[in-house]
């Protein structure tokens, strides 16, 4: 089985005001949100990430996998839920002779990519990897497994298992107390499916899957 491990501690938190998210939280705005397109990304921070813009933030994570794995030259990675291709491009820069790719449902991202990795990116569903089996030394998957519903999501846990025979790491959205979870219920807007960790795990064990794992919890 895998270990619960933050790789993502080189991450500056993101500062949120919860009471505001609450309000503007309406039905219109999580339709919107969940298409993933210009407003989820570039538009106001009631719809998402309210501007998405490359800042380095995955820099030192990118350095911090690189490590947890031991990934050397040569070795394929892929970063599935990849965004704009951020960390894709990140780990291609940290480790040089890598081959990192990505794969998002969002063509509105994917065609905003930073030009170092255009061609390394793919249109597809975290549930269906069109790639052979075992075809990567290390799949990360980050605040994306938890945007489908509870059978897809084991779905894309198999699909990220069955590519990295487990040499994985995922992080969804979690909660360890009911305050935290109230919290993360006036705040999410895209996931389908979260839970405590204990239930994580289980779905886990349910998928198959034997990477590693971390949670984001809102505090
Ligand atoms: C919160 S963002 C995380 C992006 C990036 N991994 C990061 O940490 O900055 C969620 C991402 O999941 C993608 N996404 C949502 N549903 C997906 C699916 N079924 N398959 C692949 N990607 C999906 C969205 O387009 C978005 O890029």
């Amino acid at each position: 089985m895998g270990q619960e491990i933050d790789l993502l501690s080189a991450l500056p938190k993101t500062k949120r005001n919860i009471t505001a998210r609450e309000d503007a939280k309406d039905p219109e705005v999580v339709r919107e949100s969940k298409k993933y397109g210009e407003l989820y990304f570039d538009g106001p921070r009631d719809y998402g990430y309210g501007g998405y813009r490359y800042d380095g933030r995955w820099v030192p994570v990118a350095h911090d996998i690189i490590a947890h794995f031991g990934l050397k030259a040569g070795d394929r990675v892929l970063d599935v839920g990849c965004a704009k291709g951020f960390l894709v491009k990140d780990l291609l820069e940290a480790l040089p002779g890598l081959e990192v790719f990505g794969l998002d449902i969002s063509e509105y991202a994917l065609m905003r990519c930073p030009p170092e990795i255009v061609g390394r990116l793919h249109l597809g569903s975290a549930d269906h990897l069109p790639f052979p089996d075992g075809s990567f030394d290390c799949v990360i998957s980050l605040d994306t497994v938890h945007n489908l519903p509870r059978p897809r999501a084991i779905a894309a846990l198999r699909e990220i298992q069955r590519l990295s025979g487990g040499r994985a790491f995922v992080r969804v959205d979690s909660y360890r107390t009911p305050e935290q979870k109230a919290i993360f219920e006036s705040w999410v807007l895209t996931a389908e499916f979260h839970d405590y960790p204990a239930g994580w795990v289980e779905l886990f064990d349910e998928a198959g899957y034997t990477g590693d794992y971390y949670w984001t919890i809102i505090e």
